[in-house]
């Protein structure tokens, strides 16, 4: 008798390896293929361009008519092209509702208010927002926010609250953010589990506890990028960076209109996507930070400083590895970080702030006040001033500054003996731009 057909040999190899095939399809490295070169090299140009008004490199108006910088490394710059930003580059957001508004619960206007504007138009200032507030474009934040250890400064613009509230964002280093970008929405959602499971579904009450939230967006994604977690991809905020920072309207994200100009229209997008995605190759280009140490006699220090970071507490949010991705320090979750953390404002077109009527726990509400992101601490020996708004110069400070559902651990960090403290302090440093 005739034995099977070779071709019975094949379908069967074929489907006793499928399962491998399939695991090596979607193991998470191996979807993701670095930039291409040429791409990260136009990238390049585009990402330290010094825009101009009707510049030949955009097809609209250019840059503006109002923004925050003239090119994406004057903010992004310390370490090289790509890393954090000082205290004067600091972005300012507002969230406005006008007792009229409240009173029919019509959503905030929130948004930047533009440090510049091209010539031939009026710059934004605060006045724009209410007629109580300075004409000032660029605030400093200790007339935001009383910084930690000074009184109110006298031109404190904070007065007008709740009509208005006035935030800034200090500018984080982009380093390594393609492997951020590679871990998938499931893993931030599996975090929030693994939080609510270990503290009991503990409800929204106990602030205390370190249970966080994956921020879904409107379209069902999960929030990765961003201090509020407000976009889910790189090459979402990159569109959002082009528009809200230079003005480059794009097809991804139209560029704002001025507040001293409501009605103005811009001709047409200034950025194709194109050169959207090029820059996304550029800042997907760049390195991880590292993890070295400064002179070998503190590695005992490093090593005992890294297991108290994780006995206070510290590593609840600040989660080593993320999915593949280790040595992130961050569960990419929403946490409440109490009153003085503070600081509504959206920095893109997010959604609304949520109703005060409803609780807070919905996971479709938009990030409230006092929700940040917890920041990857990948770098942060290197990107000083800390917190949302750089209003912690130190780690230290940044440290003692945690509120909410951080103060457990702040509390602990406290209560070391200023060796531990040390050592803890170590272990951080130990965290370097690439
Ligand atoms: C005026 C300073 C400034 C300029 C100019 C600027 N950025 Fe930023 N960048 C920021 C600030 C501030 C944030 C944090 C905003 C937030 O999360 O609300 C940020 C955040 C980002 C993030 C998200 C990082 C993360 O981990 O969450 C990316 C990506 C980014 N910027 C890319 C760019 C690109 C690309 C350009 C140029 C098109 C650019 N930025 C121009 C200040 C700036
Ligand atoms: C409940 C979650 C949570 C816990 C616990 C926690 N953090 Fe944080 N951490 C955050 C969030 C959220 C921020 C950002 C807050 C802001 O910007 O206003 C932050 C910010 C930081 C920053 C500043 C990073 C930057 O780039 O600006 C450092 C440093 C830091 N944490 C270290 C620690 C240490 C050390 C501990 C333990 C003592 C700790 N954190 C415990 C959530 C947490």
């Amino acid at each position: 008798m005739k034995g099977p057909h070779w071709s019975w040999y094949l379908l069967i190899a074929l489907v006793a390896l499928a399962p491998a095939g399939i695991r090596l399809m979607t193991w998470p490295g191996f979807k993701r293929q670095a930039p291409e070169p040429q791409m990260v090299q136009a990238g390049q140009t585009l990402f330290v361009h010094e825009w101009k008004a009707n510049d030949p490199l955009a097809s609209g108006d250019g840059l503006g008519p109002v923004y925050n910088a003239a090119s994406c490394v004057a903010c992004h710059n310390q370490g090289g092209p790509g890393g954090g930003g000082d205290l004067t580059h600091n972005v300012t957001t507002f969230v406005y509702q006008s007792d009229a508004e409240a009173a029919i619960r019509r959503n905030p206007r929130e948004g930047v208010v533009h440090a510049f504007a091209v010539n031939n138009f009026p710059r934004e200032t605060l006045n724009h927002l209410h007629s109580d507030l300075p004409a000032v474009s660029q605030p400093r934040l200790d007339t935001v926010i009383t910084l930690p250890g000074r009184t109110v400064s006298s031109n404190h613009c904070a007065v007008v609250r709740p009509v208005v509230q006035i935030s800034q964002r200090n500018t984080p280093a982009l380093f390594g953010a393609n492997l951020i970008d590679s871990i998938p929405d499931r893993v931030i959602i599996a975090n929030e589990k693994a939080q609510r499971l270990r503290w009991g579904f503990a409800p929204k009450k106990s602030e205390d506890l370190p249970v966080g939230r994956a921020l879904r967006l409107a379209d069902g994604r999960v929030g990765h990028f961003g201090w509020k977690a407000q976009s889910a991809s790189l090459a979402d905020f990159v569109q959002a960076a082009c528009a809200n920072e230079l003005g480059l309207g794009n097809p991804g994200q139209t560029q704002p209109r001025p507040l001293s100009k409501p009605y103005y229209q811009p001709v047409s997008y200034d950025l194709t996507l194109e050169q959207c995605d090029q820059i996304t190759a550029f800042v997907a280009s760049l390195p991880r930070p590292v993890e070295k140490l400064e002179k070998s006699s503190l590695c005992s220090d490093a090593l005992a400083g890294r297991e108290l970071f994780k006995s206070i507490g510290c590593a609840d949010c600040h989660t080593p590895n993320v999915g593949n991705v280790e040595g992130l320090y961050s569960d990419l979750l929403l946490h409440d970080m109490g009153q003085p953390l503070e600081g509504g404002g959206s920095y893109n077109d997010i959604p609304p702030l949520p109703n005060p009527n409803k609780p807070p726990s919905d996971p479709n509400d938009p990030p409230s006040p006092g929700e940040w992101r917890t920041p990857p601490l990948w770098g942060v020996a290197d990107s000083a001033p800390y917190l949302h708004d750089g209003r912690a110069p130190t780690l230290e400070k940044a440290i003692e500054l945690h509120g909410g559902q951080g103060t457990r651990a702040a509390r602990n960090f406290a209560s070391l003996s200023k060796t531990e403290q040390g050592q803890v302090i170590v272990f951080l440093q130990t965290f370097r731009a690439p």
